[in-house]
């Protein structure tokens, strides 16, 4: 099995990863070893902090063998084809970890491997981070269904997989984007048909205190993602009004938690006094990566 979207998971699977990911957390002895023997490469293109570190030590502490390989010291560089690439990874390792710049490459590398292949980031999707940031919010919430998490910012590949693990889910979720940087349309077509058996309600729309009303969770993320950097002028002109800020905080539940997936910049989607301010749960967030990460690799490996 291939965890290209978060959405190769059935909704009780999604769940069977939340409730795992706790289980994990509290008791992480009692899976020391469970890979035994395994090998894992992580191909990347793209710098990272928290996904290559917490799937490093993860699968670690679960027994396996990480390899770290950035892709510009690969013969992927100088021409070998994904394809070939793949066919002759697949026969050294267990799993492939793979954050790329086009999800393409995702998809090639699964069609010619046997082993599973994990989306550690697209331009498409995240789905680790979602099934993280789930778990997240059910420590916190517990009844998913009766939860509105807003999302305020770009439609990016942590947009898409939130719209879609919360269709998943049960939680409701309102997204507010700039219009152009709307999340993907056929993303949010297949969450809404996904809701249709989940009870989600799923908005998309283009006010932030619209969206933010009645929030638990205040979801933000970068206005420049990577690989987005040459429309950088115009994006800072279309979000400004976008900022996770006091004010918008204000909007959502008393009780709303602030969630980011992490590297934020501060002054721009996010405020300092928000980010380091009571309601946020960020650095939690980031630290339960290292858990779900453990529950999703013991997942694949069945
Ligand atoms: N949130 C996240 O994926 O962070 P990194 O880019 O540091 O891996
Ligand atoms: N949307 C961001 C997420 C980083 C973890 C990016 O793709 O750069």
């Amino acid at each position: 099995m291939n965890l290209l979207s978060i959405a190769d998971l059935s909704s009780e699977q999604l769940m069977e990863l939340i409730l795992e990911s706790g289980r994990v957390k509290h008791k992480p002895s009692g899976y020391m070893g469970r890979l035994r023997g395994k090998s894992m490469v992580m191909l990347f293109e793209k710098p990272s902090t928290r996904t290559r570190l917490s799937f490093e030590v993860a699968f670690f502490q679960l027994g396996g063998h990480p390899i770290f390989m950035d892709t510009n010291i690969t013969q992927l560089m100088r021409g070998e084809t994904v394809a070939d690439s793949a066919r002759v990874i697949g026969g050294y390792v267990d799993f492939i970890v793979a954050r790329v710049s086009r999800h393409e490459t995702l998809i090639e590398l699964a069609e010619n491997s046997e082993v599973p292949v994990i989306n550690a980031l697209s331009d498409l999707e995240h789905p680790c981070q979602v099934i993280s940031d789930l778990f997240t919010i059910y420590e916190r919430g517990k009844k998913l269904d009766e939860m509105k998490l807003a999302y305020v910012g770009d439609g990016n590949n942590v947009c898409n997989s939130l719209i879609l693990g919360c269709a998943m889910s049960g939680v409701n979720i309102s997204v507010a984007s700039p219009e152009g940087y709307e999340p993907d349309e056929d993303i949010v077509e297949r969450a809404v048909e996904i809701s249709r058996e989940t009870g989600s309600v799923i908005e998309v729309l283009t006010d932030p205190r619209e969206a933010s009303k009645d929030a638990d969770f205040l979801y933000t993320d970068v206005w420049v993602s990577m690989g987005d950097e040459k429309g950088r002028k115009e994006r800072m002109d279309k979000f400004r009004g976008y900022q996770v800020n006091d004010q918008l905080l204000g909007e959502a539940k008393s009780g709303c938690r602030v969630m980011h997936c992490l590297p934020a910049h501060r002054g721009m989607e996010i405020t300092d006094d928000v980010l380091d301010g009571p309601k946020s749960i960020v650095w939690e967030q980031a630290e339960n990566r290292l858990h779900a990460q453990k529950a999703i690799l013991m997942k694949l490996s069945e």
